[in-house]
């Protein structure tokens, strides 16, 4: 379908480094969460003073916009970020996401009950020891092994989100694993503030999408921007890397800073040395003719 118009959210002006989400100004560069958790995104993580040092040292480089899910342990993450963090710096947002509940193998499976969504939005605020959630993205489950969307009305659980924003427990709702006609369908229910789908160098299906998403600003966040559990392997981008002394993790995540304003950033990582590093991918300066060459990585994926 084609896409509608789009209604301005932000009244403060985005600059390079950084985009009014909600009602929040946050640096681009964010930060993903939920390799906190133990292997398979299911139980404790293997070093949990590691896991509190990269929380901690996100935000204390400048991090202000954090990435999580009360699904994510289950409760682990969460739980991680309230001990790390709490109490909340004042800039801090926190994005969490409802619509999944875990099995007791690890299995992932939709939670998207009116009953079972204000369960998880009480889950999010008891967890992360808030009075209300910043934002809440509503996450479908799409197709497939659950990374790609597909098509089915959202209707009614997204109306069960509204009603717990009225409530106050929810301050701003956002939109992920959904396609343009869903998101269509979004906003005709409730103000949708970003919108979180899988995207990075290779996998670009919503290039489309993201372009219509800016002239409104609403947000971007593309998760696997660093391509996931597999992380982006490809000549031509360690080529690039190399030539620009960076690694290609790096210009991974400065090719997306470059690709679209509306675009905020939340590699994920359980390692401070990689932390370090994504957060210094702020700093590269890509030319035309890079952004050109990198360009061609997504069209022969
Ligand atoms: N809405 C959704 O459905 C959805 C789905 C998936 C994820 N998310 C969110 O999106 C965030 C980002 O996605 P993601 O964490 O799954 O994937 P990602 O950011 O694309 O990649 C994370 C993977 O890359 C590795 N990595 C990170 N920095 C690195 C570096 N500098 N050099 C080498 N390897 C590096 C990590 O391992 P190390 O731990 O060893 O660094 C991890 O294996 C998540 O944390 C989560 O908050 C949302």
């Amino acid at each position: 379908m084609g896409f509608g118009p789009v209604r301005q959210t932000g009244t403060l002006m985005n600059d390079f480094h950084s985009f009014v989400l909600g009602d929040r100004t946050v640096n681009r560069l964010g930060y993903g969460a939920m390799q906190l958790a133990g292997p398979g995104v299911f139980g404790p993580p293997k070093n949990r003073d590691t896991a509190l040092e990269v929380l901690r040292e996100a935000v204390a480089s400048g991090v202000n916009h954090i990435d999580t899910s009360d699904f994510y342990g289950p409760h682990i993450t969460n739980g991680l970020i309230r001990e790390a963090l709490h109490p909340y710096p004042q800039d801090l947002l926190i994005v969490t996401k409802i619509g999944a509940l875990r099995g007791e193998d690890g299995s992932w499976n939709p939670a998207m009950t009116p009953a079972q969504l204000t369960s998880a939005v009480h889950d999010n605020l008891r967890n992360l020891g808030l009075d209300a959630l910043d934002v809440v993205n509503l996450r479908l489950m799409g197709g497939g092994a659950g990374h790609g969307p597909a098509e089915g009305s959202l209707e009614e659980p997204l109306t069960a989100l509204v009603q717990l924003q009225k409530q106050g427990l929810v301050r701003h709702i956002g939109l992920s694993n959904v396609t343009s006609t869903q998101i269509e369908q979004g906003r005709g229910i409730a103000e949708i503030v970003c919108v979180q789908n899988l995207y990075n160098l290779a996998h670009r299906d919503d290039d489309a999408l993201i372009d219509h998403l800016a002239t409104g600003n609403i947000a971007y966040v593309p998760f696997f921007p660093l391509g996931g559990f597999t992380p982006l392997q490809s000549s031509t981008l360690s080529d690039v890397a190399t030539r620009l002394d960076a690694t290609p993790m790096q210009v991974a995540l400065g090719w997306l800073l470059r690709r679209a304003p509306n675009i905020l950033l939340i590699p994920g990582t359980s390692s401070p040395e990689h932390l370090r590093e994504n957060l210094a991918a702020g700093q590269l300066s890509l030319s035309e003719s890079v952004l050109a060459e990198l360009d061609t990585i997504g069209k022969s994926a």
